[in-house]
């Protein structure tokens, strides 16, 4: 099934390094990132679960929960934990699903047959505390992902969802961010003192605090 953004974020239950979890409920009130890795004991993985592991207390400001998965069974992934810890500096400190039937990866659309018919490709999704899919990024098995992006677009995602802002490329947080259209130039006076229009689709302003 493929899961677009706005979509909710199928629910499940499955067996993870951390015992049995019911993700809409483990999720609670959090923000939430569920992404795959196509094997366990491959290069590529170990240093992604390794880089995850470095961004949790990032992931943690931004009350964000991370659950990776792949289809190997979880004693793997568990014995795959130390060699993490001896070549990353860190042991995964967020839980792992074995997906051995691929469930989850089904409900996910994490396998794409023409590129592997067994093991997924790098998917990430990021759940907002609504249980809606927020991003929906695929990446293939040869390519690593930028955990620091995913956490760029969180904050733009948690800023966006609570002020009548865009943001622009490559905004990172404390940058200059967009007035969306749907905001007047009255209001704009209001909300945002002092705001810039470059053209009147394109106004700028601080962005807000709060
Ligand atoms: C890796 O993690 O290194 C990897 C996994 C599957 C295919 C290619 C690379």
């Amino acid at each position: 099934m493929s899961t677009r953004i706005g979509d909710e974020a199928p629910d499940f239950t499955a067996e993870t390094t951390e015992g049995t979890i019911s993700f809409h409920q483990w999720l609670g009130d959090s923000w939430g990132v569920l992404f795959s890795h196509p094997r366990d004991f491959t290069p590529v993985c170990t240093t992604e679960l390794g880089a995850v592991a470095r961004l949790k207390p990032e992931f943690d400001k931004r009350n964000t929960k991370v659950l990776a998965l792949s289809v190997d069974p979880v004693d793997a992934h568990g014995k795959w934990a130390s060699d993490i810890a001896e070549t990353q500096g860190t042991a995964p400190n967020f839980p792992l699903i074995g997906d051995e039937d691929k469930k989850v990866a089904d409900l996910y659309d994490m396998i794409h047959p023409n590129a592997s018919d067994t093991a997924t490709v790098r998917s990430v999704f990021v759940i907002g505390p609504d249980k809606k899919i927020k991003l929906n990024l695929t990446y293939p098995a040869s390519t690593g992902r930028s955990f620091s992006e995913i956490l760029r677009v969180i904050d733009s995602l948690q800023l966006t969802a609570k002020h009548k802002v865009a943001t622009p490329a490559d905004w990172k947080q404390g940058e200059d961010v967009i007035i969306t259209k749907a905001v007047s130039d009255e209001e704009a006076e209001e909300r945002f003192p002092g705001f810039t229009t470059v053209k009147p689709y394109l106004r700028y302003t601080k962005q807000p605090t709060g």
